[in-house]
């Protein structure tokens, strides 16, 4: 079967498209998977570029969906034909995080082989149904930017109809939050360095955009939106670069999801203001099956599909990386095959 294989030292000139062997039947409690789509996230960038090392000859792409093909000895949960996506943490099926999850060591296109595959055979647990009438491509963004957004807004910050919700740039992860929070009767601002992609958020709901770059004191421009008040929640993706813009733009007592390294790992950060903010900073890493399991019921129920800019074929993986890298996209970037 074909699969993307990345070789030391890593670099988007090193994914190879590889023959490997076929995975086999599944064993008791396992399931077979014809995968057909992944969609790209900035987590299998930096490993495909070697900045997060992995194992020579891994297997990338975090996210996958497709269709059961055979089920093993003992699984209820699935039968062949099933539409499925899979988890990122496939060793966290519900409750709080706990220190095994805070690493990438079973994550897939990580610590393990990933879903740039054209079989797997994996646990039953390491997927879940996928959402009624999605394409593959759609389903594959829920594995990580799109369980991410959910359970930042719903499950850590209790989002509820009238809060106001600021979201960073028009990536995958914030592109998916914008819709969540339109879709659960929140205000939603957006920030973005081009006006166009603005537009085309207010086309998604979005209340008010801001330009960063022509607004660098962007978190001062939420407050004058806010009547002074800030935001209620914030989904942080930027990191050390944009988390002082954050903290001004949070309302006193609200929350702020740390989610992002988009511009770095460290950095200084104005813990006078976050402490005369009182706001909550929150880390967190995707979530758990039990999480995936209610995101795809609210996918159900409220309509959202998730936007895919642009999709490339398993050949061209290192190209679509090349595209993700290069920041044009809007939403999310897939992987077809
Ligand atoms: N903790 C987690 O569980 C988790 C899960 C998923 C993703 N992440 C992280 O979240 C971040 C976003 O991921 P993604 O997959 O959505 O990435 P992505 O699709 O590649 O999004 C990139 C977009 O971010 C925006 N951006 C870049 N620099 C920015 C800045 N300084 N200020 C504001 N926006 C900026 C740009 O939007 P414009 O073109 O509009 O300017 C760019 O197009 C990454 O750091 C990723 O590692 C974390």
């Amino acid at each position: 079967m074909k699969a993307i294989t990345l070789q030391h030292p890593g670099g988007l000139d090193h994914l190879h498209l590889t023959d490997l062997a076929d995975p086999g039947q599944p064993g008791p409690g396992e399931i077979r998977v014809a995968i057909h789509a992944t969609s790209l996230n900035f987590h299998d960038l930096l490993v495909a570029k070697g900045a997060i090392p992995t194992a020579d000859g891994r297997v990338l792409m975090a996210d996958g969906a497709g269709v059961v093909e055979a089920v093993g000895a003992g699984v209820t949960e699935f039968k062949p034909g099933d539409h499925v996506v899979s988890g990122f943490f496939p060793q966290w099926p519900a409750g709080p995080a706990f220190q095994q999850v805070g690493d990438f060591a079973g994550t897939p296109g990580d610590g393990i082989d990933g879903f740039a595959a054209e079989y797997v055979v994996r646990p039953a647990t390491a997927f879940t149904l996928a959402p009624r009438g999605w394409s593959h491509a759609e389903a594959a963004t829920i594995t990580t930017a799109g369980l991410t957004a959910w359970r930042a807004l719903v499950g850590d910050a209790a989002l509820k109809a009238g809060d106001t919700v600021l979201t960073l740039g028009t990536g995958g992860v914030s592109i998916i939050a914008l819709q969540i929070a339109k879709a659960m009767g929140a205000q939603v601002i957006i920030t973005s360095s081009s006006d166009e992609k603005l537009a085309r958020a207010r086309d998604l709901g979005a209340d008010h955009g801001i330009n960063y770059r022509q607004r660098p004191d962007w978190g001062s421009a939420v407050r004058e939106l806010t009547a002074g008040r800030g935001v209620d929640h914030v989904i942080e993706l930027g990191g050390p670069g944009t988390l002082a813009q954050s903290i001004e733009a949070v309302r006193v007592g609200g929350h702020i999801s740390l989610i992002g390294v988009l511009t770095g790992r460290q950095g200084d950060v104005p813990t006078s203001l976050l402490m005369a903010r009182q706001a909550r900073l929150q880390g967190l890493i995707v979530g758990s099956r039990r999480q995936q399991q209610d995101y795809v019921a609210a996918l159900e129920q409220t309509g959202i599909r998730p936007v895919i800019d642009r999709s490339f074929a398993l050949h061209e993986l290192a190209e679509a990386f090349r595209f993700q890298e290069s920041g044009g996209h809007f939403g999310k970037v897939v992987v077809e095959w």
